[in-house]
């Protein structure tokens, strides 16, 4: 089956040859995807292909279907009245000691039967494609308990089956301390290396394991223990760090050689200095920071100065950022992070593709890689960042079908 994109305004796409923020800028070209994988690139002076399907896309830009490297998509009911109490002066923190937070959403998901969150979590993550978004890291992180964890995990397995969108499942049974293990934290450690880990390593439920480091959650050395135990189990780490406090989450990312830390609004100098050294990929989250309405936003500039290669996401979780527009985190990072439309596109397609271990077949638009694309009704890579706030997308193509069409 063979599927002719022609007419491209522009196709854009990362220079994987190149430096971080090196793009490709190609006008006027055609593109031709066979058996879902990316064929030829046609220059307009050269004859168009035989193909089964056509679709024209004048006016439109090209570019990797996004990927989106760090979200929570298994949830049961949502938060909006802690939200509310936010707009009223509470802090997310506060919230969160006062037994609100990760731990309201734990009590909620575990009423609910793994076919009910199923059918929710379906829906929701259709609006990724929506957006653009061709694959998403998905994080369990709501259950807390071996059960509901393997719920959370399962629940990603099998719809990532059953639809379109890709979705590498992480392990974050230590995302908070569930009410029950409040008295007892060392317990609850135990239970997430002891049986926990061992379980998801068994069954093959996930890539990566993740841990919520920081002050008021996991302590370093606690976070140490979980991360190295995964580690020996096979799975590779990512890390919640130095979101709310610099708490050395970046050290230790470096430290033990985590693919990715997360976060990273407090980082320190060191930890940055450490992160580009071991190559940690620093996966920034600035939509979090502007829905929790906090001020400081991560150092960006520093971090891709030190070397690192940067990825954007939307953190999509029910409490401190409910959004799945990656195109509104290209605004907030183009202003708050001071990014520029080169490196946005390589934060939000090749270097969260690097962070999935799925470089080889995504991430890029190149002859033999999956033709995961995201066509957007845009005059050029500038206006996306620019024009704030609507869903530019014009079609969605994963794996060479079209996933998702703009109604008008
Ligand atoms: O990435 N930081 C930890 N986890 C989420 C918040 C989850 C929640 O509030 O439900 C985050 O921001
Ligand atoms: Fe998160």
């Amino acid at each position: 089956m063979r599927t002719l994109l022609k007419n491209i305004a522009h196709l854009y796409t990362p220079d994987t040859k190149g430096q971080f923020g090196q793009i490709i800028d190609l006008e006027n070209v055609h593109l031709l995807l066979e058996d879902g994988q990316i064929k030829t690139i046609v220059q307009s002076t050269e004859l168009l292909p035989e193909a089964e399907k056509i679709i024209d896309l004048s006016g439109k830009c090209l570019l990797p279907g996004f990927i989106d490297p760090h979200t929570h998509p298994v949830f049961w009911k949502t938060r909006e009245d802690e939200f509310i109490m936010r707009v009223q002066g509470k802090s997310y923190e506060e919230i969160t000691a006062a037994g609100g937070g990760i731990r309201n959403s734990v009590r909620k998901f575990r009423q609910a039967s793994k076919e009910e969150i199923k059918e929710v979590t379906r829906q929701r993550i259709a609006r990724f494609l929506e957006f653009g978004v061709t694959t998403i890291e998905a994080k369990s992180g709501y259950g807390l308990s071996t059960a509901d964890e393997i719920k959370s995990l399962e629940i990603i397995n099998e719809l990532n089956q059953e639809q379109p969108l890709e979705m590498v499942p992480t392990f974050l049974g230590a995302h908070e301390l569930p009410d029950e293990y409040q008295q007892n934290r060392q317990a609850y450690i135990d239970l997430v290396c002891r049986e926990m880990i061992p379980l998801v390593a068994e069954r093959k439920l996930a890539h990566y394991c993740d841990v919520f480091c920081e002050k008021g959650v996991f302590t370093v050395d606690e976070s140490r223990k979980i991360l190295k135990t995964a580690m020996e189990y096979g799975l590779k780490a990512r890390i919640h760090a130095d979101e709310l406090a610099a708490f050395g989450g970046a050290e230790l990312a470096a430290e033990i050689g985590a693919v990715t830390a997360d976060h990273l609004v407090m980082a320190s100098d060191r930890g940055i200095e450490a992160m580009a050294q071991a190559g940690v990929i620093p996966v920034l989250l600035p939509g979090t920071t502007f829905f929790l309405g906090k001020d400081q936003y991560a150092r960006a500039r520093k971090m891709i100065e030190a070397g690192c290669q940067v990825a954007i996401s939307t953190d999509f979780n029910p409490g401190s950022s409910t959004t799945q527009n990656l195109q509104l985190i290209w605004t907030i990072a183009a202003l708050k992070l001071k990014m520029l439309p080169g490196e946005l596109l390589w934060a939000s397609t090749y270097v969260p593709a690097l962070s999935l271990d799925l470089a080889d077949k995504l991430g890029s638009i190149e002859v033999g890689k999956q033709a995961d694309l995201v066509a957007l009704d845009i005059p050029n890579l500038n206006y996306l960042p620019y024009h704030y706030g609507v869903n530019h997308t014009f079609l969605t193509i994963k794996k060479g079908e079209v996933v998702y069409r703009a109604a008008h």
